[in-house]
This record gives structure tokens, C-alpha cells and sequence, in this order.
């Protein structure tokens, strides 16, 4: 059993998803954030000091090495964040009996399937970071202390370093994008995956000794292309007094735009276990997409 839900840690402070617990869990006890400046997920001393230190009742891991390119370069440090802090966590975790929510990708997988992967499909990550973090889901799962990986894609927000804002400033900047469309995935509002863990936490106080992995994405599917397209689309309805340059926006094969780090071509994740265990189902991805725009004042 693990105790009274009111210590809430988050780790990753100034991330996409982090910023958005911030308020999402803050009904659910207090909560205290820490960044990389504060917590050096690379630091194994640093992680138990400051863990020890705070005694979180519930620890919610939102940090993670996520530059997936440069990952490739630096495999010692993704493997650090990705692969051996979760197990540190998880040790600390089992020590105090404390719950562990953590993040996981995709990436785990190959991208070979064509219908929405399982949590039981095999992985077969293609990269550094994809194999960091199945091998920081497998050092939770072998420590066994209270926990529930939650393993998402495509995360976008209005904050830090993700595909829509990426597309909003060259097509602000550009009359043509040229954007891969045979890839495929399920775009997620770093919201709706806050608000959905924060569903899922309030659940685990009625069964509090949960060992979990699961999907939890967006409704619907769409290319790199399509979520291009909705993103100018979308954004010129929400605000029609500001100006973007682009005119067309071409679709291309992943060929023409090699990366050092390969990703699956097909990412679309089943998303019916979350549902039926926790109720909890992501509106589709067009939708939330409104969403976001509606809710962001300023890009
Ligand atoms: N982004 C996606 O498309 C995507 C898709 C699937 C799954 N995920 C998973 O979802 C989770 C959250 O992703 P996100 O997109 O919200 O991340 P993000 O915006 O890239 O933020 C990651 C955070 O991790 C922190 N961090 C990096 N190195 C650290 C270190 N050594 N010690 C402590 N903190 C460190 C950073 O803190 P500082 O700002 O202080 O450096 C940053 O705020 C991750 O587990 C990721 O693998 C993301």
C-alpha cells in the first residue's frame, strides 16, 4: 500500500507535459517541481539526496533526455536519464512506497505494424532514445515498486521545442513547407495528457498498489503532413488578424528528409486499455488541436 496521496513531486519543470501537471495535479495535494537545475536526473547521488530529502508520496516523472537526433551524438547521457534514473526513482519509489508515474514513446517500437500498437506488441526501438526509455520502462518494471508508465506520442503545447510551433514559425517565415507525409502518429495536446494523468492518479487512490503500463495518446491518426496542414489551417480560424506566408504545403516521403535518428513510420497507439481500466479516453486529435489554439492567448 502505498501512503496518503498529499506530497506531489513533478520533475521536468519548465517541459511540455511538466508545466502542464502543474496545474492538473494541483487539486490532487501539494506539489512541488523541480528542474534540471534543481534535480540532475544524470546525478544518481543528486536523485536520492533530493528524494529523500522531500519524501514525495507520489513521484511524476516528466523529465527525460528528448532530443532524439542528438541522442545519437550522446547515448551516455540519454541512457543516464532515460534508462538509469527511472530505476533509481523506482528504487526510491519502493523504498518509501511511494507511487511512480512515468513517461514513455513510441520510440520503443519499430513502426513495422499497420494497426495501433498494444503495450504486449513486442518493441523494437530503431535509436539511442527509443531504447533509452524501453530500458527505463524495464528498470521500473524489474524494481517493482508502485507504478503506472504512461507511454504517449507526437506531444505538442505552446511551450518548448515540438513540431507546432516549429510549424508556425516557418510558416510564418516561408510561402512553401515541404513536410514528410508517410509517417503516421496521433498528434497529443501536452493538456489533455495532464489532465488524463490526473484522472488516473485520483483513480489509483482507490487501488493504490498498481503496477501498470499503458497507452495513452489522441484519438485518430494523421501524417506530419496532415498535422502540418491542420496547424496552418486551424491557426488562421483562431486568429485571422495575424499574418502566416505560407502558401503550400507539399507532402514528401521520409526519404527526402533524412534524420540522424530513424523513426517509425507508423506510430499510432490502441488506446483501449486506459480506457477500460481508468475510463479515461483523449478526444481526437483535430479536436484538441481547436482546443489548444482556443486556449493559448499568445503564440
Ligand atoms: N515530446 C514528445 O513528442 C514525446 C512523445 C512521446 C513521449 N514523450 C515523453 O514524455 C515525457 C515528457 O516529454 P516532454 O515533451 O514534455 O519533454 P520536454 O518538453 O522535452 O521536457 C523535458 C524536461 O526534462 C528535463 N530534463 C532534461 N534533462 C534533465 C536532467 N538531466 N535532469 C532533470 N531534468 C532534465 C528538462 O528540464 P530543463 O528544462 O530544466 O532542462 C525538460 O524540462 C518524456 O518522458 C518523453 O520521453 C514525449
Amino acid at each position: 500500500m502505498i501512503k496518503d496521496m498529499n506530497k506531489i513531486l513533478i520533475l521536468g519543470k519548465q517541459g511540455q507535459i511538466a508545466w502542464e501537471l502543474q496545474m492538473t495535479l494541483a487539486t490532487l495535494g501539494t506539489i512541488t517541481v523541480l528542474g534540471s537545475q534543481e534535480l540532475d536526473l544524470a546525478n544518481p547521488e543528486d536523485i536520492a539526496t533530493k528524494i529523500r530529502q522531500i519524501q514525495p508520496d507520489i513521484i511524476v516523472n516528466a523529465a527525460a533526455y528528448t532530443a532524439v537526433d542528438k541522442a545519437e551524438q550522446e547515448p551516455e547521457l540519454c541512457q543516464a536519464i532515460n534508462a538509469i534514473a527511472p530505476g533509481i526513482l523506482a528504487e526510491l519509489a519502493r523504498e518509501s512506497q511511494a507511487l511512480l508515474v512515468h513517461y514513455s514513446t513510441e520510440y520503443v517500437f519499430d513502426g513495422h505494424k499497420t494497426s495501433p500498437y498494444l503495450e504486449t506488441d513486442p518493441p523494437q526501438p530503431l535509436g539511442v532514445y527509443g531504447a533509452s526509455k524501453l530500458a527505463g520502462e524495464q528498470a521500473m518494471i524489474q524494481v517493482d515498486c508502485p507504478h503506472l508508465i504512461l507511454r504517449t506520442t507526437w506531444v505538442y503545447g505552446n511551450r518548448g521545442k515540438n513540431f507546432l510551433l516549429t510549424i508556425l514559425r516557418l510558416a510564418a517565415e516561408r510561402t512553401e513547407l515541404k513536410i514528410v507525409a508517410d509517417q503516421f502518429g496521433a498528434p497529443t495536446w501536452s493538456r489533455s495528457i495532464a489532465e488524463a494523468t490526473a484522472q488516473i492518479i485520483a483513480q489509483c487512490a482507490r487501488d493504490r498498489d498498481i503496477r501498470g503500463l499503458y497507452n495513452l495518446s489522441a484519438a485518430g491518426k494523421t501524417s506530419w503532413h496532415g498535422f502540418a496542414s491542420q496547424i496552418v489551417d486551424r491557426y488562421r480560424e483562431a486568429y485571422p488578424d495575424r499574418h502566416l506566408a505560407v502558401q503550400n504545403i507539399l507532402a514528401i516521403p521520409t526519404s527526402e528528409y533524412p534524420t540522424p535518428a530513424q523513426r517509425p513510420a507508423y506510430s499510432v497507439l490502441d488506446n483501449s486499455k486506459v480506457l477500460a481500466d481508468f475510463g479515461v479516453q483523449l478526444p481526437d486529435w483535430k479536436l484538441s488541436l481547436a482546443q489548444s489554439f482556443a486556449s493559448w492567448e499568445q503564440i
